[in-house]
């Protein structure tokens, strides 16, 4: 049995929405500095394009944290293996992820992130999985809203692979 690959999504219709999300945070923080929180490591692709994109200074930082063993399913952890550089005291974050599936990573990361006093706090994914969340996590800016299949692409992974597609893809059995 091999994987094969679909496109789900094409890469301009990504390219096209980053920039959307781009002009709407540009928007929202108009006049301010905004620090982007990049969860390792499947945000690194959205996260530059979206910076990239954006009309507003931004740094960047990022937390690492661990929610899948290998292959297509969740193993209902959530371990934070790596922490922000800096202090978020009085910033303007937004959590930039690629993926909120079950929710319990960025649900785990926004209360530990709140508790450290940011200015505002926002939550931008590129893709949402509604049908296979366990915990309540709404995104404040979402990409797609996707269906419950196993999706690779502008950082997602099957056992740390084709990450650096630029569509996303639904992985196939054949
Ligand atoms: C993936 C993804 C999110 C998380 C979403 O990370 O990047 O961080 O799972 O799942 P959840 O909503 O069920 O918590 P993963 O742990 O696979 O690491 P990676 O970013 O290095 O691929």
């Amino acid at each position: 049995m091999s994987l094969g690959i679909e496109v789900l999504i094409p890469e301009q219709d990504v390219r096209d929405r980053i920039q959307e999300i781009a002009d709407a945070l540009s928007e929202k923080y108009a006049g301010e500095e905004v620090l982007l929180v990049g969860i390792l490591n499947g945000s690194v692709f959205f996260l530059t394009e979206l910076a990239q994109k954006m009309n507003v200074p931004v740094e960047i930082d990022f937390m690492a944290a661990s929610s899948y063993g290998s292959g297509t399913e969740s193993s209902g952890r959530v371990l934070i293996t790596k922490d922000l550089e800096r202090s978020i005291k009085g910033a303007h974050v937004v959590i930039v992820e690629d993926i909120v599936d079950t929710g319990q990573t960025l649900h785990l990361l926004t209360e530990m992130l709140l508790e450290r006093q940011p200015a505002s706090l926002e939550v931008c994914v590129l893709l949402d999985k509604p049908a296979r969340r366990k915990v309540c996590m709404d995104a404040d800016f979402i990409g797609f809203e996707i269906p419950d299949a196993f999706v690779v692409g502008w950082g997602l992974d099957y056992d740390q692979k084709y990450r650096d597609l630029p569509y996303i893809g639904v992985i196939k059995e054949q």
